[in-house]
């Protein structure tokens, strides 16, 4: 297995004092080349963080991290991000949005006519990957949540990151266009071979898109446990449904649940609803 990401004993706390807090504790895991890994758990258990830290936009407070043996010191063009909110600029097309960090490039004295016919070429092949042939000049507020989903999508692969970082890319949309999006993002982890973390509250989402899953734990933030997924690597819809998917999924759910001690008080919403029945009397 060549590694990809090296995370040993990352720690990281916010603040001091009184007032610090503890958003990861001892993280350990390699993450493999071309894995793709999701990072499920209750929310403020540190995936966001520890994305942030590999992403290069946080610092550790302790341990170290490398990616492809070099130790991290920011961001990089070897890791791009992508995130819940979908961060296009409003003022430019799609297609524009796609090429922009190539043009802020294109200025650059070193850059060549063919280096940037290459960039053409590459952005129309992920406006057909991405199924945006038919809105290049389209501007973001035009376009559906899904639709600017996969503009930011191709944005990041553009300058063919070896990581794809995405944190909740697809929290916003609706179930059906989620859907949908698992789909693409599954069909260019195949197509462009890179490593990618994802990060989402989601489980069968989680189970739907990784091969290992990563479960975080709250208080102090931290891996609980980490789960091979036993599914083919290539994914339909309906396995959701299998046994295996199912039984993975119930146990995912109730390790959060064990972990985050969060449940349903279910006597505490009978007596709820008991006086809210007693006021109207
Ligand atoms: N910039 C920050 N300053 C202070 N505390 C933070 C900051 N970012 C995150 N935290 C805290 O760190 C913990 C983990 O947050 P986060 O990584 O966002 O969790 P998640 O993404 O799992 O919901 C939470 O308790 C959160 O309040
Ligand atoms: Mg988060």
């Amino acid at each position: 297995m060549t590694v990809s990401i090296e995370i040993k004993d990352i720690g990281k706390i916010f603040g001091q004092g009184a007032k610090a807090v503890t958003a990861l504790e001892n993280a350990n895991l390699s993450i493999a080349c071309n894995e793709f890994i999701t990072f499920v758990g209750a929310s403020g258990c540190g995936k966001s963080t520890l994305l942030r830290i590999i992403g290069g936009l946080e610092t550790h407070t302790s341990g170290k991290l490398e990616v492809n043996g070099q130790p991290i010191t920011g961001p990089g063009v070897d890791r791009a991000m992508v995130f819940q909110h979908y961060s296009l600029y409003p003022w430019l097309t799609v297609i524009e949005n796609i090429k922009f960090c190539r043009q802020l490039k294109a200025h650059t004295a070193n850059r060549t006519d063919a280096d940037v016919e290459t960039a053409a070429g590459r952005a129309d092949a992920l406006l057909r990957l991405m199924g945006l042939t038919h809105v290049p000049h389209t501007f973001p507020n035009q376009l559906s949540g899904g639709m600017q989903q996969r503009v930011a999508i191709a944005r990041a692969l553009m300058s063919r990151p070896p990581i794809l970082l995405m944190d909740e890319p697809f929290g916003a949309l609706d179930a059906q266009t989620r859907e949908v999006m698992h789909d693409l993002i599954r069909h260019v982890h195949r197509i462009e071979g890179s490593t990618i973390v994802f990060v989402t509250h989601d489980v069968e989402e989680a189970i739907y898109l990784g091969q290992r899953i990563v479960l975080m734990a709250p208080r102090p933030g931290r891996i609980d446990t980490i789960y091979e997924v036993p599914l083919p690597s290539e994914r339909q819809q309906d396995m959701k449904l299998s046994p295996e998917f199912l039984s993975l999924k119930r146990e995912i759910l109730d390790r959060i649940r064990e972990t985050s001690g969060m449940k349903t008080d279910f006597e505490q919403l009978e007596r709820l609803s008991a006086q809210t029945s007693d006021n109207e009397v």
